[in-house]
């Protein structure tokens, strides 16, 4: 067994750094050598060993010996504590085996691609409502104007939000994910504390409502859910809530910002999709595969020695299963820096894989595929004229600015596409 380097206090002379200036414009050169050359990889900035190789982020992410919660972590205790702790310390991902086998029972029959293209019409409503108010522009910015808007409008729909509460309920999604990273948490302003107890108190005013006079969104449905007599709480609906903003909202407006602008890189594949709406879902997979919007990925914790490539890890160390860098490994995908939406996707590890595949896959999926769609029905060209410019952001590569230039298409609903 070869002794890491990290232990012998030797790392290698490469530095691997996902905050490198360009890092977030192109990303894959780092990733690469990160995968090929130095798949086990001390990363002392963050104090954490990164996985570049596919079968390694599989074996991380399958483990039991690698946990969830944060507190196995052997510098936990250095962290600030704040408020907004035990949202990510009770969330989804961090509940113990058991708890969480018994979540996801009870959550799963909402999340089913069949359940959720139910919602087809509602999401297509939302995507028409922004592309309507920038219909008389020739040129916006995407970022802002639609998938920065969307995933937080989809999911607070979907859980019956009042119209004149969205705006609660948008801080709040916000202030979760800005506190999404443990060490910087405690410089989170004190609007974001606010701002999260805030939206607590809007969700529990709701549940109870819902309790009285149930309707058919994804609140009452939960509230109704019940396997073999076990139902969820209040506080633990509100749990489930702020899981399903903290995974779902960032996630998907990233999904759409860099799946538009690498679809537009590759006009014959827009063609396609145009005229054969039914090659979506695969193209929507190959997007993510390949160019993976996150930094860097999520985070396990040893809970006894665990190997990778022949380096031990001891306990108690964070390791980060780089799935950036494991779509395209070319061990497991032949060719993996073309762009193929023919690609077979069975291996994709985009959405998870494990215990915790990501619950919303088939959400975020349909949310892809209803803009792309409507954005081919409606435009004639579309033309990438500025950036994507990006801004810091401690996990994901984060567009905010993507410059578009459209020109309509005469007869805009005639042309085909789903829905
Ligand atoms: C492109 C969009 C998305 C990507 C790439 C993505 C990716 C992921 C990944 C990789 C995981 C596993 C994390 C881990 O094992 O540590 C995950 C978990 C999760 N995702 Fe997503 N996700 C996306 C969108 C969504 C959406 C739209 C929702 C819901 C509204 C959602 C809800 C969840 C939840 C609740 C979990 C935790 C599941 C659990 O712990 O059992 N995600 N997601």
């Amino acid at each position: 067994m070869q002794e890491s380097s990290h232990q012998q206090g030797k790392q290698p002379s490469w530095v691997f750094d996902p905050f490198a200036p360009g890092f977030d414009a192109n990303p894959h050169p780092q990733l690469a050598r990160l995968r090929e050359e130095h798949p086990v990889y001390f990363w002392e900035t963050g104090r954490a060993w990164m996985l570049g190789r596919y079968d390694d982020c599989v074996s991380a992410l399958r483990d039991p010996r690698l946990g969830v919660s944060i507190r196995a972590w052997r510098y936990a205790h250095e962290l600030q504590a704040t408020p907004l702790d035990s949202v990510y310390e009770n969330g989804l991902f961090a509940l113990s085996a058991e708890r969480h086998t018994r979540m996801r029972k009870l959550l799963s029959p909402s999340f089913t691609p069949r359940a959720i293209a139910t919602r087809q019409p509602e999401i297509q409503a939302i995507v028409r409502e922004a592309l309507d108010r920038v219909a008389s522009s020739s040129e916006f910015d995407l970022v802002p104007n639609v998938s920065a808007v969307i995933p937080v409008r989809v999911i607070g729909r979907y859980l019956g939000i009042p119209r004149d509460q969205e705006q609660v309920f948008r801080d709040f999604a916000s202030a979760l994910v800005a506190g999404v990273n443990p060490v910087l948490r405690s410089q989170l302003p004190a609007s974001a504390f606010q701002a999260a107890a805030e939206g607590r108190e809007l969700l529990l005013r709701l549940i109870a409502e819902r309790r009285r006079h149930p309707g058919t969104d994804l609140l009452s449905e939960l509230i109704r859910a019940e396997d073999e007599g076990d139902k969820l709480t209040a506080e633990e609906l509100v749990t489930v809530v702020r899981s399903l903003v903290i995974a779902g909202a960032e996630t998907t407006t990233h999904l759409i910002s860099l799946g538009l602008v690498n679809l537009l890189a590759h006009p014959t594949c827009v063609e396609r999709l145009r005229l054969d709406p039914k090659l979506f879902p695969n193209a929507v997979d190959e997007l993510l595969r390949f160019d993976f919007f996150g930094r860097i990925g999520t985070a396990r914790y040893t809970l006894e020695p665990v190997a990778f490539c022949g380096v031990e890890i001891g306990p108690g160390e964070m390791v980060i299963p780089m799935l950036s860098a494991a779509l395209r490994d070319p061990r497991r995908f032949p060719d993996p820096d073309h762009f193929d939406i023919d690609r077979d996707q069975r291996f994709n590890i985009a959405f998870g894989q494990g215990a915790h595949y990501c619950l919303g896959a088939a959400l975020a999926r349909l949310e892809a595929e209803v803009v792309f769609s409507e954005f081919f029905k409606r435009y004639a060209a579309i033309e990438l004229v500025d950036g994507p410019h990006f801004e810091p952001h401690p996990v994901l590569r984060n567009a905010t600015s993507i410059r578009l230039r459209v020109i309509p298409r005469t007869t805009p609903r005639d042309s085909p596409g789903p829905g």
